[in-house]
């Protein structure tokens, strides 16, 4: 396979080929990943709950973003990975200012990330642009944003009723300012439809958005069933029919590419 590239995710953005991405936070996991031919993996500050038995994404540390994103690149390496390597600029990293996410970013990107992923709208569009004018791809991040929990009041679907309006307008304002991968996270399937039908420079990846967005994102440990608390309701448990964790891995990415994955009824509100 050819690396995962910017403009090859922009032609299968074009052409509706359905993005398929998963979290990855050690070398192992994501070489296997990789082997079951995710086209993106997200060091996703999730390996606060995941990794480090965090009761949100609010206490990770750059520095353990930077660990983990280190061991995600070099496990895609040593097996020639070809994976869109995608890291979360953690809660606190790139608040301050736009060269304090710059320096953030630099640090992730040095650890071997193409793309860096940061939370919420308004204030953020700006550092985007900051940030993508310097040559750094962002991913934007939209609806449930764990890392503001304790404002927006608990782990609950976003966007709905009037604040749908408000999102979209943060959406296209994140384009605009060269954000190329807007990821969805519990917004209703229509509001997520609407966005991705409008965004043509940007491709959004849902996780409990639909079944309509360019691409899904799931966390790893949940769609392999293994999950301490409750399974949200977004997520389906690829090990429960596959006999190993690649075909698991691997039926994920077929499930997202002929689009049985999200299913409407089961995985979105
Ligand atoms: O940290 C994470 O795992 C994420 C995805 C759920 C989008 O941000
Ligand atoms: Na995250």
């Amino acid at each position: 396979r050819k690396p995962v590239s910017l403009p090859r995710l922009a032609d299968m953005h074009a052409r509706g080929e359905k993005i398929s991405m998963l979290t990855a936070y050690d070398a192992t996991f994501a070489a296997m990943a990789d082997a079951a031919g995710v086209d993106c993996l997200l060091v996703g500050d999730s390996l606060g709950m995941v990794c480090q038995g965090l009761n949100s994404t609010v206490g990770v540390s750059l520095e353990t973003m930077r660990y983990h994103t280190d061991s995600v690149s070099r496990g895609l390496r040593r097996v020639q990975g070809t994976a869109w390597l995608i890291a979360d600029l953690p809660f606190g990293s790139y608040q301050e200012s736009r060269e304090q996410a710059l320096r953030s970013a630099t640090v992730l990107m040095q650890a071997g990330a193409h793309m860096v992923k940061l939370e919420g709208g308004g204030w953020t569009t700006e550092t985007v642009r900051f940030l993508v004018e310097r040559g750094i791809p962002v991913c934007a991040h939209l609806g449930l944003t764990p890392q503001t929990v304790h404002a927006l009041g608990g782990y609950r679907v976003q966007g709905k009723g009037d604040a749908g309006a408000l999102l979209k307008q943060h959406a296209h304002a994140l384009q605009d300012a060269g954000a190329t991968m807007l990821v969805l996270e519990m917004v209703p399937a229509a509001l997520a439809a609407e966005l991705t039908a409008e965004l043509k420079h940007c491709a959004t990846i849902g996780i409990g958005a639909g079944k309509a967005t360019a691409g899904q994102v799931l966390v790893l440990h949940d769609m392999l069933g293994i999950n301490l608390g409750k399974m949200p309701k977004f997520v389906r448990n690829f090990m429960a029919d596959a006999p190993g964790v690649l075909p698991a891995l691997k039926a994920y990415v077929q499930a997202v590419k002929d689009g049985s994955f999200p299913d409407d009824q089961l995985h979105a509100w």
